[in-house]
């Protein structure tokens, strides 16, 4: 069983993400008007951005879907190598995806993803992300939106977790202390 760590203070909170889950949600909307859209939301880190998000959608095509995936290993740093653990249940082919996600760091779990489900004929494929760690990048990838961007330190709340804690946090906050094991789901 892992150690409690101290968290940090509040970094972005609760009136700031909704804002910019607002600001967001008005982007798609706007240029998937009269589209048929659906949203792909990476469990478990992703649920709170994802229904704040689709509160925001302004599309009566819209429908969402989940999927669940995590990197080998249990450490705060990503391994590298992505495993699906629950696929779609929605058929992609001819809509446009939007995969939400909670944080962007190495890439390589949305670049894995993004190919993976390409390959099932979609209209598009965006991605729209909670936080960007442009820090932590081994890829190329580009979130097409993401809320917020942070630096090195590891983040909790608001759906991510440390060892599958504090994705309750109505906020997002960080370790003060990062370098034990964890789980990067
Ligand atoms: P990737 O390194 O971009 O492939 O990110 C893989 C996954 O690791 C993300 O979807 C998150 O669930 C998790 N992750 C990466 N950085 C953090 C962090 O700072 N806090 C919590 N989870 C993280
Ligand atoms: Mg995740």
């Amino acid at each position: 069983m892992s150690e409690r760590k101290p968290v940090g203070k509040i970094m972005i909170d609760e009136d700031q993400i909704r804002a910019k889950a607002a600001e967001i949600g008005k982007l798609i909307s706007d240029k998937y008007q009269g589209e048929e859209i659906i949203l792909v939301g990476i469990l478990k880190g992703a649920v709170m951005w994802m229904a704040e998000l689709l509160k925001h959608i302004d599309n009566e095509q819209c429908t969402i879907d989940f999927m669940s995936c995590s990197s080998y290993g249990s450490s705060t740093k990503t391994s590298g190598v992505v495993k699906i653990n629950k696929d779609l249940d929605a058929d992609i082919q001819g809509k446009h995806v939007i995969i939400v996600e909670d944080i962007v760091d190495s890439g390589v779990t949305l670049t894995y993803l993004k190919k993976y489900l390409a390959n099932r004929g979609p209209k598009s494929i965006e991605i729209c992300a909670l936080l960007d760690k442009p820090c932590g990048r081994k890829t190329d990838l580009v979130a097409d939106y993401f809320g917020f961007e942070v630096g090195d330190q590891f983040i909790i709340g608001f759906g991510l977790d440390y060892a599958q804690k504090y994705r309750q946090l109505p906020y997002i906050s960080y370790l003060e202390d990062d370098d034990e094991e964890a789980t990067a789901e």
